[in-house]
């Protein structure tokens, strides 16, 4: 006690008592019943805004595209007021997560927010990937390491305390699987009645498994995803469903928060690349946003540039770029191995297209034998256990590697999206089956060759 006594002028150990008290609280709060968890500043600082038009919309009932223009709306910071409004310490004593960035989140203010405690996911460093390629710096943004085994929990999680504060009796999504498992956790935590629309046929089975089990009411639509999205958007109006696809704004406020932490992690300075699978182009764009308000708040310095990947049975977005078309031309029979990316019109084309210009990245294609190889090294070199989709990011900079299109000096980030156990089938269709033996010590030394 002395030590801090005998040395230190007043107004100072008063400034030192203040700041340990602040992040005590901090600690307190952020380690409470993370469903208790509630903000007191206020929401004056968020507007939702047509993407294309830039007409405001009101944030008190449930909107998706602009009433003039028809494009997709997203929430604006105003990162003047955003700035007064960061916590004096920073986020010190915030464990990473989602929440950990609440005053930069547009809800929160009327209740306990929705969480299951999502984010702060690990950002691994994979020395041995990165010696195969001749990379000096390679990271996975593991995102499958989330509460139901995706990075939809970190929009679910803002999406459903939305949903609650607009007090929504049925929320509602169409879905590749991974949307829906989230969607049908963060429903039944909440109370909320749930129907997803899914393509029949279509999902891996850990992603219906959750679904069902976490008592959605699951419909399977005789077409794609493309189609199930139209059909759920079309119905929401008239039965009184609150809709969280990635084309509802506050979805990707929740994800924008992996970039956050992906600055965090790296000590506060953004990657050269960020490689992404793309699918609906939410995600992507969301991490662009992410890096670009963390920058211009001066969170962090530098922002990378977003190489988002599609599957080539799958790649809209690709196409475009490749051939510098003005507008996206839809796939109407996409396919590929990676059923979370299977998706041939992305809604959020624009958004995405923007963000990968704006950041000078790029959008390529990779194989599904390309996706699958990706897969089995994460699994096999560094012990990451990615759905297919969620290995394409690493296929896309395998391509780039080989191609000599990326500089191998530079930090490199590859986001893994979703956990290998959701799609159990595919994993083991690559694998060879286990051999059997008698239960004695010859047979297993017989088998392993002596050892
Ligand atoms: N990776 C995984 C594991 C996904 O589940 C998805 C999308 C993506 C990547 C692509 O992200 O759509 O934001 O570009 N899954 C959605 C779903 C479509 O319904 O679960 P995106």
């Amino acid at each position: 006690m002395d030590r801090f006594v005998q040395h230190v002028p007043a107004s100072v150990a008063f400034a030192a008592v203040q700041e340990h008290v602040q992040q005590c609280e901090e600690l307190i709060f952020a380690s409470c019943i993370v469903g208790a968890l509630r903000r007191e500043h206020s929401m004056d600082m968020f507007q939702m805004r047509c993407t294309e038009c830039g007409r405001d919309h009101d944030t008190s009932r449930p909107a998706y595209a602009c009433s003039s223009c028809g494009n997709l709306l997203e929430i604006k910071v105003d990162l003047a007021k955003a700035r007064d409004a960061l916590p004096k310490g920073g986020w010190k004593g915030r464990p990473i997560g989602v929440w950990r960035y609440r005053e930069l989140l547009p809800v929160g203010a009327k209740g306990p927010v929705a969480s299951l405690g999502e984010g702060g996911t690990p950002l691994i460093r994979c020395d041995r990937i990165a010696e195969r390629l001749g990379l000096k710096s390679l990271w996975v943004k593991f995102d499958g390491a989330n509460p139901t085994g995706s990075f939809k929990d970190r929009g679910m999680t803002v999406g459903i305390t939305k949903a609650k504060e607009l007090d929504s009796k049925v929320v509602a999504c169409a879905s590749t699987g991974n949307t829906s498992a989230s969607l049908a956790a963060y429903a039944a935590l909440s109370g909320i009645r749930c129907v997803v629309l899914i393509p029949q046929g279509k999902i891996a089975l850990g992603k219906l498994a959750q679904a069902v089990m976490h008592g959605a009411e699951v419909v399977a639509v005789e077409g794609n995803f493309d189609q199930a999205l139209d059909t759920v958007m079309a119905a929401s109006d008239r039965l009184g469903m609150y809709v969280l696809n990635s084309v509802n704004p506050y979805r990707p406020e929740g994800q924008k928060t992996a970039a956050y932490e992906v600055c965090d992690q790296l000590g506060g300075v953004a990657p050269r690349y960020l490689y992404i699978p793309v699918g609906n182009g939410g995600n992507s764009a969301a991490y662009w946003k992410g890096f670009v308000e963390y920058e211009a708040l001066g969170l962090a310095t530098g922002r990378p540039a977003i190489r988002g990947v599609q599957a080539e049975g799958a790649a809209p977005i690709a196409r475009m770029l490749r051939e510098g078309l003005d507008t996206m031309v839809p796939v109407t029979d996409p396919d590929t191995v990676a059923t979370a990316i299977r998706i041939g019109r992305p809604a959020n084309w624009r958004k995405t297209v923007r963000a990968i210009k704006e950041s000078k990245g790029t959008a390529s294609t990779v194989t599904d034998e390309e996706i699958l190889s990706a897969q089995r090294d994460l699994a096999r070199f560094e012990g990451i256990f990615a759905e297919p989709a969620g290995a394409a990011a690493l296929a896309g900079l395998i391509k780039d590697v080989q191609a000599d299109n990326v500089d191998r000096r530079a930090e490199i980030v590859c986001v893994s999206t979703g956990h290998g156990l959701k799609d159990p089938d595919t994993a083991i269709a690559q694998c060879s089956k286990p051999r059997s033996i008698k239960p004695t010590v010859e047979a297993l030394a017989a088998l392993l060759g002596g050892a």
